[in-house]
C-alpha cells in the first residue's frame, strides 16, 4: 500500500483557489519533497493531508485511511514538525518531551535517547524558551520522531537554519529513511531536495507543474550544455560540450594551463526558473 495518495485535490479559501487537481502517490519508504515558492500552497496540503483543514475537491488517504478521518491510532504513527512548533517554552526540553511519552505511553528512556540523537543531550535541562533557534527546531523534530512514526511531514524544516545544524539534520533523516520512515518534506532549498529525495514535486501557483527523480528532471531542462575551464591566467573559458571542442580543451591541458574544469551542473534552481521564470527564493 501506497503511504499517501491525492486524488484531484482542490483548495479555496473563499474565492481564492489555492491548490488545483492535485494528484500525489507517495510510496512507503519513499522521501518526497514539495518544493515551491512561498505561497505556493505547500503547507495548505501538508494540512489537509493531516486532517487540520479540509479540501475543497477531492480526497487524501495516508496508508489508505481518508484524512478527514484520522483518529488517535493512525497519528500514533505520523510525526510532524510544522511551524506552529507546539514547544512550551517554560518545560525544560526533557519535560516537552515527557508530555509526549505519557500520551503515546511510550518508555521513559527514549527521551535521552532522542535528545541525544539530535545533539540536544546537555540541554536536557534547559527551559524550551531559552533554546537558540536551530535546537528549537531540533527539540521539534525530536518531538516528532519521538513514538518512531512509521511517516514523517516536515514543513521547512531547516528553513534559516545554519548551514552545520542543516547538515546534522539532513544526516538524521537520512538516518530514518534508511530505516524505512517515509518523509514528505517541503523545502526552499534546492540542494536540500536533490540530497534527500527519492522524487519532488514543483508546486506553481497551486499546481504541480513537474514531478519526477531530482535527477531526471535536472537532466531534463539541462539546456546549456557548457563547459567552464578556469585558466591559470585567471581567464575563464566557456566551451560548448561538443566533440568539436575537444582538441581546444586537450591542448590546454597539454599547456599545462588549466586550474580547474566544470561542467555547467544543471540544478533543480534552474529547473524551476526554466517552468515558471520565478526563482524559488522569491
Ligand atoms: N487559513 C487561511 N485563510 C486564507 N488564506 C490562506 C490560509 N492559509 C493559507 N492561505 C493562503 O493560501 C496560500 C498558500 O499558503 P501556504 O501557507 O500553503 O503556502 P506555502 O507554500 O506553505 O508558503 P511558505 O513557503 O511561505 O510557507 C497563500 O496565498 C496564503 O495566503
Ligand atoms: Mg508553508
Amino acid at each position: 500500500m501506497e503511504a499517501i495518495r491525492l486524488k484531484n485535490i482542490g483548495k479555496n479559501f473563499g474565492e481564492k483557489k489555492v491548490l488545483t487537481n492535485i494528484n500525489l502517490e507517495i510510496k512507503e519508504g519513499e522521501v518526497f519533497g514539495l518544493l515551491g515558492p512561498s505561497g505556493a500552497g505547500k503547507t495548505t496540503l501538508i494540512k489537509i493531508l493531516t486532517g487540520q483543514l479540509p479540501a475543497t475537491e477531492g480526497e487524501a488517504f495516508v496508508f489508505g485511511k481518508d484524512s478527514r478521518k484520522l483518529k488517535e491510532n493512525n497519528f500514533r504513527e505520523i510525526g510532524m514538525v510544522m511551524d506552529n512548533s507546539g514547544i512550551y517554552e517554560r518545560l525544560t526540553c526533557y519535560d516537552n518531551l515527557k508530555l509526549f511519552v505519557n500520551i503515546y505511553k511510550i518508555n521513559k528512556k527514549k527521551i535521552e535517547e532522542v535528545l541525544s540523537l539530535v545533539g540536544l543531550g546537555k540541554e536536557k535541562s534547559t527551559p524550551s524558551g531559552k533554546l537558540s533557534k536551530g535546537m528549537k527546531q531540533r527539540l521539534i523534530l525530536a518531538r516528532a520522531i519521538l513514538h518512531e512514526p512509521k511517516l514523517l511531514f516536515l514543513d521547512e524544516p531547516t528553513s534559516g537554519l545554519d548551514p552545520v545544524t542543516m547538515k546534522s539534520i539532513h544526516e538524521l533523516l537520512l538516518e530514518l529513511k534508511k530505516d524505512g520512515t517515509t518523509i514528505f518534506l517541503t523545502t526552499h532549498n534546492m540542494e536540500e531536495a536533490a540530497k534527500m529525495c527519492n522524487n519532488i514535486a514543483l508546486l506553481h501557483e497551486g499546481n504541480i507543474i513537474e514531478y519526477g527523480r531530482p535527477e531526471e528532471l535536472c537532466r531534463k531542462y539541462n539546456t546549456e550544455n557548457q563547459i567552464k575551464i578556469f585558466i591559470k591566467n585567471g581567464q575563464i573559458m566557456s566551451l560548448e560540450n561538443i566533440p568539436d571542442n575537444a582538441a581546444k580543451i586537450e591542448q590546454l591541458f597539454k599547456q599545462g594551463e588549466v586550474v580547474s574544469i566544470h561542467s555547467s551542473e544543471p540544478n533543480l534552481e534552474k529547473v524551476f526558473l526554466a517552468l515558471t521564470g520565478r526563482r524559488l527564493e522569491e
